[in-house]
């Protein structure tokens, strides 16, 4: 499978990238091409460090033309930036290509971090994108809840859940399949694109009682 990360440059791009060139071929996007190539190089030798030799390529290129070639593709790009960058790139995907959602709507303010869906009355990311989807369906959220600084490290052991929200079964059995690639994350399925706003909420609910609490990077866990 060639898994395309659109904005994978920054930290969830890179933590998804050493985690699934094990088995996948990963396409690094970028807004600049040439970064996009250096940052490609520099994860496939942080991949070679960490496994010795791994099933897939780790290869970079603009946005649009990864979009054109992946089979999966991650839009790991802030929430302000939807509407700016996916008309350009989801209108150039296969149609067979399913999309992956873990933005969050966050902001911080002084009483800590909020859902911007929520104090500032806009679409939840999942709506904010699939707007924007030729097959809306094929939308799945996912990933919200695990931190960079874990995802990065596949030496780490994550014993987390991964809510997952979306509309397709096939899809969501796709996005199943690659959050268990990833040792211990566990797929719970929490209901339709609708309800992706739940999942996406989670993360500004952890990073507060992160940070009251003086905790390190924690994930979330359905007992
Ligand atoms: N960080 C976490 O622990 C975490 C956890 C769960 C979910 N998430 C969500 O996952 C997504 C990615 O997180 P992240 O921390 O990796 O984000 P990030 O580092 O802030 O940004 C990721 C990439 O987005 C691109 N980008 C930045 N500004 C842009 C713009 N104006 N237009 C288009 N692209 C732009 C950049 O790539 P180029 O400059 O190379 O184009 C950047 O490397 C976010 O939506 C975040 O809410 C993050």
């Amino acid at each position: 499978m060639k898994i395309g990360i659109i904005g994978g440059t920054g930290g969830m791009g890179k933590g998804f990238a050493l985690r699934w060139c094990v088995n996948h071929d990963v396409l690094i996007g970028s807004r600049d091409a040439i970064r996009a190539a250096q940052t490609a190089l520099e994860y496939s030798k942080n991949a070679t460090e960490l496994y010795g030799s791994v099933n897939g390529k780790i290869t970079g290129n603009d946005n649009v033309a990864i979009a054109k070639e992946s089979d999966v593709l991650v839009l790991s790009i802030p929430y302000e930036n939807i509407d700016s960058t996916c008309p350009a790139i989801l209108s150039n995907t296969k149609d067979s290509c399913i999309v992956i959602s873990p933005i969050v709507p966050i902001t911080k303010t002084n009483s800590g971090f909020e859902f911007i869906s929520f104090i500032e009355k806009k679409p939840s990311a999942f709506e904010m994108v699939q707007k924007h989807m030729k097959d809306k369906t094929k939308l799945v959220a996912a990933f919200h809840t695990v931190s960079e600084k874990k995802l990065v490290d596949p030496n780490l052991v994550l014993d987390f859940d991964i809510f997952i929200c979306g509309d397709d079964q096939k899809a969501i059995e796709t996005v199943s399949g690659l959050v268990k690639e990833i040792k211990n994350l566990r797929p719970l399925i929490l209901g339709p694109g609708s309800l992706s706003y739940l999942a996406e909420v989670a993360t500004p609910i952890l990073l507060n009682i992160m940070i009251k609490n003086k905790m390190k990077n924690p994930g979330l866990k359905i007992v």
